[in-house]
């Protein structure tokens, strides 16, 4: 879904930024559904979204022309600053391809070589094509496109392959939580955006609470050991957070 919002698109900073959506206006659906910016061009915003629920069965229903509540830019972006000296290998999974794929269109046009893994389960999911000439992996559980198997397959083989890898990931907690326990065993640095569940989307509810790992086990405070998504991320370095 395109939409013209040329006061977000001002304050934008980049890929790992997110808008909380009112779907419905009338308050039937009253809280806000989050969504990834996939793209940003000339005060236009991309999502890309999967019909799951009520709220996201009513944003299936607007039409060209028609007006959303929307705020935002909410969030942190992944920190391409920390990409010197480092081959990222970008990951998708599921609903969290959106963030992944402004990053790597993002990406294209600047200097830094890349990797791109999109997982799904299976060949409808997908989009894009499976080009491993030009780096794009496509993955699907059931093996009806690109490799068969999970982003670990492609991971797995590619990390080998590259000098000083680094690793950007968005997609669900499972996927996130595999290659988290993968990157830690083999030492290699990498950076994920998390997609939990919200509800204000502005810090009050503390509906979207993430353990955070931290050297000061005697210390428990809440702000030391426990981050909010919608606040502080939600882009979080692979090994800060406790799944
Ligand atoms: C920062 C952020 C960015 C997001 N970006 C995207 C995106 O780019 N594209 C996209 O499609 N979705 C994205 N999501 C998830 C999206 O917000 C939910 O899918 C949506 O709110 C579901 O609303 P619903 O009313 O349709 O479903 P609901 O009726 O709320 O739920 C329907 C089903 O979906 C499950 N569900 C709901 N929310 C989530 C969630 N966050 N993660 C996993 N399962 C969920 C529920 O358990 C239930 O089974 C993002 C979430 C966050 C927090
Ligand atoms: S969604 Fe309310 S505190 Fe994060």
């Amino acid at each position: 879904m395109e939409m013209l919002a040329p006061n977000i698109y001002e304050e934008l900073q980049g890929p790992g930024q997110f808008i909380n959506i009112l779907v419905d206006e009338s308050w039937n659906i009253p809280l806000r559904r989050p969504m990834s910016i996939a793209g940003a061009n000339r005060d236009q915003l991309t999502i890309i979204y999967k019909v799951l629920g009520r709220g996201t069965k009513r944003l299936v229903t607007k039409l060209r022309g028609d007006f959303l509540n929307i705020l935002g830019p909410i969030g942190n972006i992944f920190n391409q600053d920390k990409f010197n000296n480092h081959h990222p290998i970008l990951i998708g999974g599921g609903i969290g391809i959106a963030p992944i794929l402004w990053l790597h269109n993002v990406m294209k046009g600047g200097s830094f070589q890349h990797e791109l893994i999109i997982g799904a389960k299976s060949k409808s999911d997908h989009f894009l094509k499976h080009q491993p000439s030009r780096k794009i992996y496509l993955t699907t559980d059931d093996g009806t496109l690109g490799i068969k198997g999970t982003v670990m397959r492609v991971l797995q083989q590619v990390v080998n392959q590259l000098y000083e890898p680094m690793i950007v990931a968005c997609g669900p907690a499972e996927m996130l939580k595999v290659i988290q326990t993968f990157l830690i065993d083999i030492n290699i640095p990498g950076q994920m955006a998390l997609e939990s569940y919200m509800a204000c989307g502005l810090g009050i509810c503390q509906g979207c609470v993430v353990e955070l790992t931290h050297s000061h086990q005697e210390k428990h405070s809440f702000g030391e050991k426990f981050s909010l998504i919608c606040r502080d991320g939600p882009v979080y370095d692979i090994s800060r957070v406790r799944f």
